[in-house]
């Protein structure tokens, strides 16, 4: 029949600044309301879980157990493997804090699937971002294990949405050489950007602002897969060069240091 289960999720939030799940917040094809009765089972998760303390700990324990093998891991952001991995805590026993560190190591070879959700959980991101003073790594680093690398700073609702609704209906969607799904990231965001002609026609703009191609002013569109030319962000309706900005290149692995300085005048 067409009934499809409903993916078990696990989801664990670290280094980042909670812009992933603020994006995810605004999925509108399907509402997050959708995403949480339709498609997913949230077994547990730090940003979104009404339990605390021992009750979210006992929780995650009985998930790990109960859908071992069978669950996906939805991680945002870094993880913080300096000082033991003590900058970033999930949880508190009564003998000692789990770090995000020891909890990645302990749920990603129970997973069926691990979903890096944004650059930081990707790649390492702005959390691994140059002094790194927490040691923040990317999660494949300390998984010996594949991991879908739903990029973006933060991710777009629709890449991570998707993944999830691909993962439901086919399994593992098709990734490219870096590990993420390629219905989202397979064409530069130069590729189709509504500035092309003026960058065919070597137009390009002086200064912030200005309405032609800003290649010239440091845009980073031919250098980074996404499709945000069309796909666009927050229901659909604006992408950086449409609001008039450079793409700062924030899916890729060495964003931001190697975006940086992100305006070139
Ligand atoms: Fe390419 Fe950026 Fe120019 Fe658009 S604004 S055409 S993405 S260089
Ligand atoms: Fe990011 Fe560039 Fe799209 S900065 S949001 S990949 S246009």
């Amino acid at each position: 029949g067409n009934h499809r289960r409903k993916l078990p999720v696990i989801w664990l939030e670290m280094n980042d600044s909670g812009d992933n799940n603020i994006s995810f917040l605004n999925a509108t094809s399907p509402y997050v309301g959708q995403v949480f009765t339709y498609m997913i089972d949230l077994l547990y998760s730090n940003p979104f879980m009404a339990a605390q303390g021992p009750d979210a700990l006992q929780l995650l324990t009985n998930a790990a157990r109960e859908y071992s093998g069978k669950f996906t891991l939805v991680v945002e952001g870094a993880v913080p493997t300096k000082a033991d991995g003590l900058y970033t805590v999930i949880a508190r026993t009564p003998e000692r804090p789990l770090t995000a560190w020891e909890i990645l190591r302990w749920l990603g070879p129970l997973a069926e699937y691990v979903l890096a959700v944004g650059t930081c959980a990707s790649f390492g991101g702005p959390s691994a971002a140059r002094p790194n003073l927490t040691g923040s790594r990317p999660i494949q680093d300390v998984l010996q294990r594949p991991v879908i690398r739903v990029s973006g700073c933060p991710v777009n609702s629709d890449w991570f949405v998707g993944t999830l609704a691909h993962l439901i209906l086919y399994g593992m969607p098709e990734v490219d050489d870096q590990g993420r799904p390629t219905l989202f990231y397979r064409d530069t965001v130069h590729r189709h950007c509504q500035r092309r002609s003026y960058f065919g026609q070597k137009v390009f703009a002086e200064k912030l602002g200005d309405k032609e191609c800003m290649y010239s002013v440091g845009c980073m569109g031919p250098a980074t897969l996404a499709d945000c030319p069309y796909r666009q962000w927050v229901d659909h309706v604006s992408w950086p060069v449409k609001a008039n900005t450079p793409c700062i290149g924030c899916t890729n692995r060495d964003f931001p240091d190697g975006s940086t300085p992100f305006y070139q005048s």
